[in-house]
């Protein structure tokens, strides 16, 4: 069969690598792919957002199943568009996107059906809005309801800090059109994890868990960023937790959807705070995460393909799906700069000897080919992972890749895993 994977960063090249492992899988194409993914597939010049580019590359090139990774394609409705013109694709429908393109709608979602989450208020008026962070003081969280490409969120220690987000978010519209509503929340304080489920609508399937690592620096220190790193399994998500989660979180939800006429197929990502063995949803996404899924491709054992046919069927309940016993961490290089600004095409070296050693994957995020060398075109250039049979193996094959790989100013947190290693596995 025929694959076409959407996007160019970690996430797909970790989707990729997965997805060519099936004995089912002939061909893959990819679009725009990047240079890691350009090993294993045929990239297009076709963005993302280029839905009805997509849409005629893939009845061009007869493709049997499309995987969209990012949000923004799913928010504009990519599935349905394909499905309209009778091409497989695996994602949830413009509607049950929402969940992640539309903050306020989720929040009412979740207040509607208990779903345990931050107390909040909804606001279009920035008069209104400046009121309520007055009243209910500080630490407070800002959030522009739309997509604002994970940058939209704003924990605020002070009550003039939320002013300025306020200001940025409604008068300054930095974050555009996904800044005309904003959500204000309760700061919620605890352990943050990931969790990620496969679900056709009716079945819940929980993936391994696992955390992602948001701020820049080595101890959870400045600015927030797509992610500099992440592993799996997470031991903060015990047994326990996950029955929880699935019990209070995952099921209602998709339930919910379901009765509000939005059925989520796909991969619902609930990023969670933990308190006191307790969990509470900061957010969902309508995909899979990124760097996450980089660690949990690498620890899955089923073949991809089936489990996402299985789930367009409505089959996923007749599915089992099994996973390595091992660990998996992934250390994000970045451009210097990052998540500032930062220059594009700088040469990287090294990536042959990192990838040759045993249990590492090199998977790319914003890397280019240009006269036959492989050079950084993003922010999050690699995510170098690691497999081992204990998180403290995995750490060490990834840093030993790491270590192999040479770009200037490359940057990249010392201490991916730890908390793993100190919650004790
Ligand atoms: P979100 O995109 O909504 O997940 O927010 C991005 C990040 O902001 C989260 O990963 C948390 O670190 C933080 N955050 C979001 N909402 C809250 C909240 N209610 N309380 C504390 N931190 C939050
Ligand atoms: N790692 C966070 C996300 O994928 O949104």
């Amino acid at each position: 069969m025929k694959v076409l994977i959407i996007g160019g960063g970690g996430r797909e090249h970790a989707l990729a690598w997965k997805v060519s492992q099936s004995p089912r899988v002939k061909k893959i194409y990819a679009a725009p792919g990047n240079a890691g993914i350009a090993q294993l597939a045929e990239c297009a010049p076709v963005k993302a957002e280029d839905i009805p580019g997509l849409l005629s590359f893939a009845k061009s090139r007869a493709v049997d199943l499309t995987i969209v990774g990012p949000e923004g394609p799913l928010s504009a409705g990519i599935v349905d568009e394909f499905q309209k013109a009778g091409l497989p694709v695996f994602g949830p429908s413009r509607k049950a996107a929402e969940i992640e393109a539309n903050k306020a709608f989720t929040k009412d979602l979740m207040k509607k059906y208990g779903i345990p989450s931050a107390d909040y208020g909804v606001f279009t008026d920035k008069a209104a809005a400046e009121d309520y962070v007055r009243r209910t003081g500080a630490p407070i969280v800002v959030k522009a309801a739309g997509l604002a490409a994970g940058k939209g969120v704003v924990v605020a220690e002070t009550v003039d800090e939320a002013i300025a987000a306020l200001d940025m978010i409604m008068a300054k519209k930095t974050f555009g059109a996904a800044g005309d509503v904003v959500v204000i929340e309760e700061c919620l304080k605890g352990e943050e994890a990931s969790f990620m489920a496969f679900t056709d609508g009716k079945t819940v399937v929980p993936m391994a868990s696992s955390q992602d690592h948001k701020r820049v620096f080595d101890a959870d220190k400045g600015p927030n960023t797509g992610g500099m790193g992440a592993y799996s399994p997470a031991p903060v998500v015990t047994k326990k937790l996950e029955k929880q989660v699935m019990d209070k979180v995952m099921i209602p939800t998709v339930r919910a959807m379901e009765k509000e006429g939005r059925l989520f197929k796909g991969v619902l990502y609930a990023g969670l705070m933990i308190h006191d063995g307790t969990a509470k949803v900061l957010e969902f996404n309508a995909r899979f995460g990124d760097p996450e899924t980089q660690p949990i491709m690498a620890r899955l054992e089923s073949d991809l393909i089936d489990l996402i046919e299985a789930i367009l069927g409505g089959r996923l309940s007749k599915i089992d799906i099994r996973w390595k016993p091992d660990s998996a961490v992934c250390v994000v290089m970045a451009s210097a700069g990052y998540p500032g600004s930062y220059e594009k095409g700088v040469e990287i070296t090294g990536l042959e000897k990192a990838a040759a050693r045993p249990g590492v994957m090199v998977f790319h995020s914003g890397t280019a080919q240009r006269n036959g060398k492989v050079v950084t075109d993003g922010g999050r250039v690699l995510g170098v992972t690691g497999l081992g049979a204990s998180v403290a193996a995995a750490i060490d094959r990834a840093y030993a890749g790491v270590r192999d790989i040479y770009f200037e100013g490359a940057h990249y947190r010392h201490d991916i895993g730890a908390r793993a290693l100190e919650e004790g596995n």
